[in-house]
């Protein structure tokens, strides 16, 4: 049996976890997402497939593997017919082997209205946000009159529900011509669905303790990274959801002994969509660069990432916050052309020196990173399989980055497909 493994992001989301997750999906029997929603995008290469995933946990690719999406999720349901489709177009068969939390709460089309209206009325400020209505929804559930996807099984008590959705939210749905509006649309097709939820739904808490009884080993799966932490995130420009490991646990209604290691994910470099304060980007050729090499676009949104240099105070906020016990490291490849690397080991503010990130995020935002620059290595690490065979100038960068957090390196990514791994 082997131990029972959460995969968080360290940075600002995209981290590359989908490939991580893939590759240690292989070793368990059971994967299961425990928060966000479709604001995510995992993307998984296989040879000369490519998958991008929003809400069904990556391990699906795997056959045989049992996957769950727990309460903590919001569910888009037809962003989920969609994933479900694109999977059997894919020849990947789900059936017996995915489900999905009756308690979870749903993303439904005035989700994505409001997200879209709050974002305008921000004005010059807006957060950045996916537009797939993941903080309305969030904001449904926790005044506690969101719809589940257990509502979806009852007719009456949807329709009731949807109904005093019309009232809570007549300022926004009134009158607008917007079809996202329209509630009598959004329960005909919720109804269209119920039989295929029917299917899918479960007790996930419930179905996790009985595969732990059963000795099988799972591995529980994080979306964005633990900086868009709505508590522990640089907020407000943060997700709605906990990204970070206590996420797990709410998430899935599981206990902390449920989890045996923790592992973070850390992309060479740093990056970060939408807005926000994010103190080692780098808005000048540097910066273009790693976006061009790191193909720096959103997986859900397509939007150009900030690229910067990677950011070891907030990483030790993330270990910490987490209780990291080794990381991944992905996209080192990236890094191969560049002659000399940036890593920020401590901020400055109004002439002092912090070694940790300041929780007012007026601070963060007028930090100065102070760099400690480490000489490239100038060689292709691409498709690189064994730590020895890096360039000792990689191992050096690897090996201090590792130190500074005191944590170990279970794996290091040198290329999008699986065998493009280092396993340490
Ligand atoms: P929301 O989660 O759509 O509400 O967006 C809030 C913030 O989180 C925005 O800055 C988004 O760009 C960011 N965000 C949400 N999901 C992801 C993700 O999967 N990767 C990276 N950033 C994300």
């Amino acid at each position: 049996m082997s131990a029972n493994k959460v995969v968080v992001g360290c940075q600002w989301g995209d981290e590359g976890k989908g490939k991580i997750v893939d590759l240690l999906a292989a070793e368990a029997d059971v994967i299961a997402r425990f928060q966000g929603g479709a604001n995510a995008g995992h993307t998984i290469i296989v040879d000369d497939q490519k998958y991008i995933l929003h809400l069904i946990p990556s391990g699906i690719i795997h056959p045989g593997k049992i996957c769950y999406i727990g309460n903590g999720v919001v569910i888009d349901p037809f962003g989920l017919k969609e994933e479900l489709d694109f999977l059997t177009s894919k020849g990947i068969d789900y059936k017996g082997r995915l489900f999905v939390s009756a308690a979870a709460n749903l993303v439904l089309p005035y989700h994505k209205l409001i997200d879209s209206l709050q974002e305008k009325n921000r004005g010059t400020s807006p957060l950045g946000t996916t537009m797939r209505g993941i903080g309305p929804a969030y904001v449904d559930k926790v005044a506690r009159h969101g719809i589940r996807v257990a509502d979806m099984f009852n007719r009456e008590r949807l329709k009731k529900r949807l109904e005093y959705q019309a009232v809570l939210k007549s300022n926004v749905l009134t009158g607008s011509d917007d079809e996202r509006a329209d509630l009598d649309r959004t329960f005909n097709e919720l109804m269209g669905l119920s039989d295929l939820f029917e299917e899918l739904a479960a007790d996930v808490s419930l179905e996790l303790a009985k595969a732990q009884k059963k000795g099988l080993s799972i591995l529980y799966e994080g979306a964005q990274g633990c900086m868009l932490d709505v508590d522990l995130g640089t907020y407000p420009y943060a997700t709605s959801s906990n990204t970070t490991v206590g996420g797990a646990l709410t998430g899935l209604g599981i206990g902390p002994k449920a989890i045996d290691q923790v592992v973070g994910v850390v992309k060479a470099y740093t990056t970060r969509v939408g807005a926000g304060p994010f103190p080692t980007e780098l808005v000048d050729d540097t910066g273009e660069e790693l976006r061009r090499l790191g193909d720096e676009y959103g997986a859900t949104t397509g939007r150009p990432r900030r690229c910067g240099w990677l950011d070891l105070v907030s990483l030790r906020h993330a270990v910490r916050i987490n209780g990291v016990d080794s990381v991944a490291i992905t996209k080192l490849d990236v890094l191969d052309e560049f002659d000399e690397i940036k890593v920020a080991t401590e901020y400055e503010l109004h002439g002092q020196r912090l070694s940790e990130v300041p929780l007012d995020l007026v601070d963060l935002a007028h930090v100065r990173p102070i760099y400690k620059s480490l000489p490239g290595w100038k060689t292709d690490t691409t498709g690189i399989t064994n730590f020895a065979d890096l360039p000792e100038n990689a191992r050096a960068y690897l090996e201090f980055v590792a130190g500074d957090l005191g944590v170990t390196i279970a794996l290091i990514s040198t290329g999008a497909q699986r065998k493009e791994t280092i396993f340490v």
